[in-house]
């Protein structure tokens, strides 16, 4: 089923299915896929990623399957964020984090798999980090960056729902990075500060 949006942008109502076994959309318009090679500066620790690369391939880090909605006031854009399992040195797989592009626009996660935290930080340094379970539902309010980070052996994946003319701002992110990250330390999780934050692009 294609046609949600017609020539005059009018949507139409339609249905997407949800896979109950995968928990994913069925049907997207389109899939979204971020490989290690793409990512290499976002970790606290970018050699270990080349060296990942090198020694064990170009893993499939997260990906997106979203249906296209028109991006305006009024709309609801949705999603499944799936970020897969593994590390990157001691740091958990990750999606890149973003501010929405309209910064005062919130964001709910339905946690349907996995295991995981959803990292929020405002410009002003105030940040949470909410664990993710299947049927949390975390609300990220605007002003907000956020990150999904998977600390399980599973896919993390969730059902993301936000206002439609919301938009995506990679590049603060992209630059500075978050302000804290999470890693692994004799087992568990922790928050740490970021030793690259301010110059992830260096
Ligand atoms: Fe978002």
């Amino acid at each position: 089923m294609k046609p949600v949006v017609s020539g005059n942008m009018v949507t139409k109502p339609f249905f997407v299915g949800w896979d109950p076994k995968d928990a994913v959309m069925d049907d997207p318009d389109n899939h979204i896929e971020r490989y290690l090679d793409k990512l290499t500066r976002m970790w606290i620790d970018p050699d270990a990623a080349k060296r990942h690369l090198k020694k064990k391939g170009n893993p499939l880090v997260y990906e997106v399957y979203e249906k296209e909605i028109p991006q305006r006031d009024g709309e609801i854009q949705f999603c499944s964020s799936i970020t897969h399992p593994g590390k990157i040195g001691t740091e958990y797989f990750m999606t890149k984090g973003h501010f929405h592009k309209r910064r005062d626009t919130a964001e709910i996660y339905y946690c349907l798999k996995g295991r995981g935290f959803m990292l929020m930080e405002r410009e002003d340094g105030e940040h949470y980090l909410l664990e993710m379970r299947p049927g949390r539902t975390v609300y990220v309010p605007g002003d907000f960056a956020h990150r999904s980070i998977n600390a399980g052996d599973e896919p993390l994946i969730s059902l993301a729902v936000y206002p439609g003319d919301a938009g995506h701002d990679y590049g603060s992110i992209e630059t500075s990075g978050f302000r804290y990250v999470v890693v692994e330390k004799d087992g568990r999780p922790e928050m740490i500060e970021n030793p690259r934050y301010g110059r992830m692009l260096e």
